[in-house]
């Protein structure tokens, strides 16, 4: 689709029923581990476990019949050891997704090349990563500083490099965004990161202010299903 010009479209998705929406043509759905946040209701992902996203991905992998589906690996399931991340990227298996999701540039590169070469697809994702929330001192906005934006480049590259198959830009400044997908051969996907990406994907929690404990400044808010 990047080849040929044409945008990409995504959604979360956690059970089956909304996966089953896919029908109406959305190209890939995320079980992301945003799950923790609005399934389960906690502050952050971090608390989301391995058992967390098997139950969900499986559900919606048995939804989906049309899209491709990504499963996310929750915090410290692959950050530990190549090894772990290999064990964890079984989650593709367990749940029949298509592939996983993972956060981080080059300092996990190993891990996306072991996991790509154990046959398992993997979507990188870089810009503001939930998963360091702690490490970042909060849910801001990423690659502002030249030498920020430098760095995210050069992950951006690396995890292409290691075998990713399309990278997550989340919050980063769009001029920035476009710059890295001019860069790379295969297809950002972005989420607050302006229109330069060559696709798109919002938490359908979010896209529907259903999700009312915060919104994010960039969601396009399509219905509002929480206030109705
Ligand atoms: O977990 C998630 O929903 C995500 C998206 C916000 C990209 O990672």
């Amino acid at each position: 689709m990047k080849d040929k010009g044409e945008k990409i479209s995504m959604l979360t998705a956690y059970d089956y029923s909304t996966a089953k929406l896919d029908a109406a043509g959305i190209n890939g759905i995320l079980v992301g581990d945003s799950l923790g946040n609005v399934v389960l209701g906690y502050d952050t992902t971090i608390p989301v476990t391995v058992e967390d996203m098997i139950h969900h991905g499986a559900a919606v992998a048995r939804g989906a019949k049309n899209s491709l589906v990504v499963v996310d690996m929750p915090f410290l399931s692959y950050q530990t050891s190549v090894y772990d991340a290999v064990v964890n990227a079984g989650i593709m298996k367990e749940t029949q997704c298509d592939c996983v999701k993972l956060e981080g540039g080059k300092s996990v590169c190993p891990q996306i090349k072991a996991i790509t070469d154990a046959s398992i697809p993997v979507m990188a994702h870089l810009g503001l990563t939930p998963q360091s929330v702690n490490a970042f001192g909060g849910f801001k906005v990423q690659g502002k500083t030249v030498e920020a934006a430098q760095q995210l480049i050069e992950d951006a590259k690396a995890v292409e490099e290691a075998g990713a198959f399309a990278v997550v830009l989340e919050c980063v400044p769009a001029k920035l965004a476009r710059k890295v997908t001019e860069a790379l051969h295969i297809p950002t996907i972005g989420i607050g990161a302006g229109e330069g990406c060559d696709g798109q994907i919002l938490v359908y929690a979010d896209m529907l202010s259903m999700f009312s404990d915060f919104t994010p400044k960039f969601v396009r808010s399509f219905a509002n299903v929480g206030e109705i």
